[in-house]
């Protein structure tokens, strides 16, 4: 079934200069990318996409990380795109992330583990709207 799902190469993965490397895995795949931009995220954009994790200890850390650098935002469209991709980034720790998957050739540590993908439809669904207008999605 074909699938959109929303992926974000996080602040450190943008200040390591990681971005193509990251890109080149999903294309490499054969997931085509519908929708790009490089934003910088508030503080109230950055609550709203995390808002399922308030509360929780880690929480002021990963907002304060999210906001600290630039980041790039893609919609990525192809078969399965939400659990393929979910596996190709690998674990939330990447310490446990399998070698292979992006979190486990790039991060050790958490909150900065290089790359953020939906992990359900309605996440999805919830965050491409979050980040792109329907007329900045250029489906297939
Ligand atoms: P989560 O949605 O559980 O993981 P994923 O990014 O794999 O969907 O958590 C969101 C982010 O919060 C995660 O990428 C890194 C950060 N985080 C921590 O810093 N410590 C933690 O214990 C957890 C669970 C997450
Ligand atoms: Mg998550």
């Amino acid at each position: 079934m074909k699938e959109r799902t929303f992926v974000a190469i996080k602040p450190d993965a943008v200040k390591r200069k990681l971005i193509g490397k990251i890109i080149e895995r999903f294309e490499n795949k054969g997931f085509e990318i519908v929708a790009m931009k490089m934003i910088k995220l508030n503080r109230e954009l950055a609550e709203k996409y995390y808002e399922e994790h308030k509360g929780k200890e880690f929480y002021e850390r990963l907002i304060n990380f999210m906001m600290s650098g630039r980041m790039i935002v893609m919609v990525i469209e192809g078969e399965n795109a939400i659990s393929v991709v979910r596996k190709m980034i690998g674990k939330t720790n990447p310490s446990e992330a399998e070698p292979g998957t992006i979190r486990g050739d790039f991060a050790l540590t958490t909150p900065d583990n290089v790359i953020h993908a939906s992990d359900s439809k309605e996440s999805a669904e919830r965050e491409i709207k979050l980040f792109f207008k329907d007329d900045e999605i250029f489906s297939e």
